[in-house]
């Protein structure tokens, strides 16, 4: 069995900003053993920390694993699920360089939202007999529902209250 490793050399060049930070390495740098090391890149982690003339070496990130900045890590993080139990369905699949993005299933909206990608979804509410539809449900807000006025009527799903008739 042939187990391929690939590992790739990523040097990191960003200016540096020495102005205004009062920490001794730079900003795309991390401090390991009084040394300072170039980040790994999005996408990969720290697979051998640099050496006095040896730059760090990076290793992409496994599957479902990622990393979405400039890293110290020797590890990458785990990919989220877009759990159905929660209301979600995928968006944008997990990369290397980013974490799993998740939106609400039809039918459903947000209600938790972080970096983007949706943590917990609702069904819309549905309106009572006697309600018409406001507002209809979107990705991100709930059903408005809103009650007919005297001699109109819906059974919750018109868009607008119809007269009785006679
Ligand atoms: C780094 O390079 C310098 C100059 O070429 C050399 O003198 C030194 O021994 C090297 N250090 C290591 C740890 O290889
Ligand atoms: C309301 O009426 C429409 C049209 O008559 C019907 O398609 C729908 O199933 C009804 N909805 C409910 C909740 O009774």
């Amino acid at each position: 069995m042939i187990t391929l490793k690939i590992i790739v050399l990523f040097t990191v060049i960003v200016p540096l900003h020495y102005d205004f930070c009062w920490c001794r390495c730079a900003d795309a740098e991390y401090e390991i053993d009084g040394r300072c090391c170039p980040m790994c890149a999005p996408g990969a982690r720290v697979y051998r920390h640099c050496t006095e003339n040896i730059s760090t070496t990076c290793a992409a990130s496994p599957e479902f694993t990622y990393t979405d900045e400039p890293n110290s890590y020797t590890k990458c993080f785990t990919c989220s699920v877009c759990d159905s139990s929660r209301g979600l369905r995928v968006k944008k699949a997990c990369r290397w360089w980013s974490d799993t993005v998740c939106e609400p299933l039809e039918q459903f909206y947000c209600t938790e939202r972080i970096k983007g990608s949706c943590r917990n979804a609702v069904k819309h509410s549905e309106c009572s007999a006697g309600q018409y539809i406001k507002q209809a449900g979107t990705p991100s807000t709930d059903t408005v529902c809103a009650d007919c006025e005297a001699d109109t009527y819906s059974n919750g799903s018109f868009s607008s209250c119809l007269p009785h008739t006679m």
